[in-house]
C-alpha cells in the first residue's frame, strides 16, 4: 500500500479544547485515528506527525520524500507567515495538499494569504476534520496519476 503522511502545525496538538467555536471539540487523536482508518480505506497507509516547532515540520518535510507519495499539510499559523515551510516544500518533489479546518478566507485579513500554497497542488479549507478526508483524497488522485 502507498503510504500517505499528515503533517499538522503548532496549537493543532490543543484541538478539541481550543477556540471550540472555530475549530470544534474533535481532538487531534481522533482526526489522526479516522485518517489511518480512512486512508486504509482508499489503499493509504496514513502516518501522522503535528509539531510547534517550524524547524521540527522543515526536518520532516525533507525526510518525507524518501517514505511518502504524498503529504496532507495543516502548517497552521505557519501558513500565513513561513517563507521556510514554503521553501522545504518547494525542494522536495513529492505533492503537498494544504488544509484547514476553518474557511481562512472569511476570516481576519492575515489568515487570507498563504506563504505555502503555491508549491501545493491545492487547498481545502473550510470543511472541519473533513478537510483531512478530503485532502487525503486529493493526494490519492495525484499519487495514481503519477504511476
Ligand atoms: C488553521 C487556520 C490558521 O489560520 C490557524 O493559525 C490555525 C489553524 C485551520 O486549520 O483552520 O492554527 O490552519
Amino acid at each position: 500500500m502507498k503510504k500517505a503522511l499528515i503533517i499538522q502545525g503548532p496549537n493543532l496538538n490543543l484541538l478539541g479544547t481550543r477556540e471550540k467555536t472555530i475549530y470544534g471539540s474533535t481532538t487531534l487523536a481522533d482526526i489522526d485515528s479516522a485518517m489511518k482508518e480512512f486512508g486504509a480505506s482508499i489503499g493509504l497507509e496514513v502516518d501522522t506527525f503535528q509539531s510547534n516547532s517550524e524547524g521540527d515540520i522543515i526536518d520532516k518535510i525533507h525526510a518525507a520524500r524518501e517514505t511518502y507519495c504524498g503529504v496532507v499539510i495543516n502548517p497552521a499559523a505557519y501558513t500565513h507567515t513561513s517563507v521556510a515551510i514554503r521553501d522545504a516544500i518547494a525542494a522536495v518533489d513529492i505533492p503537498f495538499v494544504e488544509v484547514h479546518l476553518s474557511n481562512i478566507h472569511t476570516r481576519e485579513e492575515f489568515r487570507h494569504r498563504s506563504m505555502t500554497v503555491a508549491v501545493c497542488a491545492g487547498q481545502i479549507c473550510g470543511f472541519g476534520p473533513d478537510s483531512y478526508r478530503l485532502g487525503l483524497m486529493a493526494l490519492k488522485q495525484i499519487a495514481d496519476k503519477k504511476e
